[in-house]
């Protein structure tokens, strides 16, 4: 890697290389050092990493070595997230570049933008079928916007966060070409099967992503003479990470995105890369192996560069996604259990499966973080909370069933929304709806059942943003969007009820976001002021101690961020009483609270120890 290397830059990389690439080489090892020529492809792998780092923009080089200097730097209660579809956001990468000074507004340092690299035509599950890594999607802009965005963003503190869907590519990317012409390596890319025997076996122990629409895990394809592995939809086929050659072409796609200034890989899917024969295969010691080497990549060539890992598991799974102090894997980590914990909570108005979630979140090693959130462009899927709600000896299915029906606007509920690939009145299927519409405000007649609304959707926000994570808000939640039904008329979304949460920004809202009157600025303006007080209280920050307090009443959930803060949450309503020791300022409104205090129904206190006022 070195020789490839121009000499100013050698110094800095033969220090990353001794502090990473004995661990890169032990992963690799494991991974595939039986392979014939093992040193052989680890040597041209080290080749292209080196060509990607001497082809690094210089002003990307000097964001690595200050952000290695301090690697906690996404820490900080400064951090936000946004996340939205370039599309649905700015119309294209010009347009998102535009609402910049929106995004600054907000505090925001940290933009997701759902998929915009290359899609498959027709149908593409929302840009996650990618047919080029390497190309901007035609009618979001050019490979040149992309660039300047990022550097523009960059210039505004804002880091681009984009995925990277290193599960699968569509069936129109240039290796799925290739294989269906019959080119042997392109083919070694994929999993193939001839017939069904192999299929048939592994689907005995697999479960089922999209059952309704894409049921089983292998899509029979004639050019390929057999089954295809395609997790997803019959059109996005499942990488092989068993051969090396994919390993090594999807890490250098990565650099070849962080070079054009893209900051924070979204990692899709990561539960799935490595399949087993008798398992799920989901979180296979094998798919932490490759995170952690794309890990150690990172580390040599764009230590500035974050990756988030998006594994939609069961809590007791999430922690290793992000490592450990000698084993580093992701920077960041979806708490789906967190974010649908939450929505089970209001839908309960109880906070036992939510404290029994908290509870089993242990603490992180340094420099990583949870990611927090309300809502994102999934479904809020119910099952990787089995654990949490059966912990009290009941039926969990039945428990999470009710809160699938609940938020499909069933069980006298408020909400609006609808269960994603429901068939099975009694399976927990997940829900779909803008966080807007499930808290009750499309439903909403009267002032007081929209001022309820307003107070779930806040209390959500307000958990999202006081946890001790990474928060990132959903495009259209801040102004309290309701759900798009257009996606029934559009043929090639009409089947997948995601797309009820997934608007174009309404710009009516948008323009009176300042006049708190109305329900986008309502929400708005007090959403606003939760961020204004989250980015002055380091308590706040990602990395601060965080206790559950086991005295408030079931209906609320309390917790201590240190010694000097506590965020009281009512999910019930009924009013919640806690009693406080000692004097306590609310940093939303300004009052006094002393000793025992009354919580509103869904309302929600951020308490600084002391008369601070
Ligand atoms: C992730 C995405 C989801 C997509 C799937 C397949 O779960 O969030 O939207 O359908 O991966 O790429």
């Amino acid at each position: 890697m070195l020789a490839v290397l121009p000499e100013e830059l050698r110094p800095q990389a033969a220090r990353r290389l001794a502090a990473n690439e004995p661990v890169l080489r032990r992963l690799l090892a494991g991974l595939y050092g039986g392979q014939a020529d093992f040193e052989g492809w680890l040597g041209g792998l080290m080749a292209s990493l080196g060509a990607l780092y001497a082809a690094r923009p210089a002003e990307l080089r000097a964001l690595d070595e200050r952000r290695a200097a301090q690697p906690d730097w996404f820490l900080s209660q400064r951090m936000l997230g946004y996340c939205a579809y370039v599309q649905n956001f700015g119309g294209d990468l010009n347009g998102v570049a535009a609402r910049i000074p929106y995004l600054q507004e907000m505090g925001v340092s940290y933009l997701h933008l759902l998929p915009f690299l290359r899609a498959r035509a027709g149908e593409n599950d929302g840009g996650f079928a990618v047919s080029s890594f390497d190309d901007v999607e035609p009618s979001l802009g050019t490979n040149a916007d992309l660039v300047s965005l990022t550097g523009q963003l960059r210039a505004a503190g804002i880091s681009l966060c984009s995925d990277f869907i290193l599960n699968h590519v569509a069936d129109d990317h240039a290796w799925a070409i290739a294989a269906k012409t019959g080119d042997a390596a392109a083919r070694a890319m994929f999993l193939v099967y001839p017939d069904r025997e192999m299929p048939d076996r592994y689907e005995r122990t697999l479960g089922q992503v999209f059952p309704q629409v894409a049921p089983g895990n292998f899509v029979q394809v004639d050019a390929m003479g057999g089954w295809v592995w395609s997790t997803f939809y019959p059109y996005q086929w499942d990488l092989n990470y068993a051969n090396p050659a994919v390993f090594a072409e999807m890490a250098a796609t990565m650099l070849r995105l962080a070079n054009r200034g893209i900051e924070v890989f979204r990692l899709d899917s990561t539960a799935f890369l490595w399949k087993r024969e008798g398992t799920n295969s989901m979180n296979q010691p094998e798919a932490h192996q490759i995170l952690q080497a794309l890990r150690a990549i990172v580390d040599i060539v764009a230590p500035g560069v974050l990756l988030k890992a998006e594994a939609i598991v069961p809590t007791k799974e999430l922690p290793a996604y992000l490592g450990s102090a000698d084993a580093r894997e992701c920077h960041i980590a979806y708490h789906s259990s967190l974010m649908a914990a939450s929505w089970l909570a209001l839908s309960e108005q109880g906070t036992s499966a939510l404290r029994e979630v908290i509870r089993n979140t242990p603490e992180l090693p340094p420099a990583a973080t949870w990611l927090s959130y309300v809502r994102c462009h999934d479904d809020i899927g119910w099952n990787v909370l089995r654990a949490e709600a059966g912990a009290d000896g009941g039926d969990a299915n039945a428990r999470l069933a009710r809160a699938s029906r609940f938020f499909a606007g069933a069980e006298g509920s408020y909400a609006v929304g609808a269960a994603f690939q429901s068939t099975d009145p009694n399976a927990a299927h997940g829900s779909n709806g803008s966080a807007a519409s499930l808290a009750g405000l499309e439903a909403a007649n009267t002032e007081q059942e929209r001022e309820l609304a307003m107070r779930r959707l806040l209390l959500l926000h307000g958990l999202a943003l006081s946890f001790g994570a990474l928060p990132v808000l959903y495009m259209g939640d801040e102004l309290a969007m309701e759900n798009d039904y257009s996606y029934l008329h559009r043929p090639q979304h009409a089947m997948d009820s995601r797309w009820l949460q997934r608007p174009v920004l309404d710009r009516a809202r948008w323009k009176s976001r300042d006049y708190a009157g109305g329900g986008g600025g309502r929400m708005y303006q007090s959403l606003l002021r939760l961020l204004q007080v989250r980015r002055q209280h380091d308590a706040l920050a990602a990395n601060a101690p965080r206790t559950l307090l086991a005295d408030a009443p079931d209906g609320m959930l309390a917790l201590a961020r240190g010694e000097r803060f506590v965020t009281l949450m009512n999910f019930s309503g009924q009013p919640q009483t806690y009693a406080l020791q000692g004097q306590w300022t609310d940093c939303l409104d300004g009052g006094i609270l002393d000793g025992a205090v009354t919580l509103e129904p869904y309302a929600m206190h951020w308490l600084e120890r002391g008369a601070t006022a």
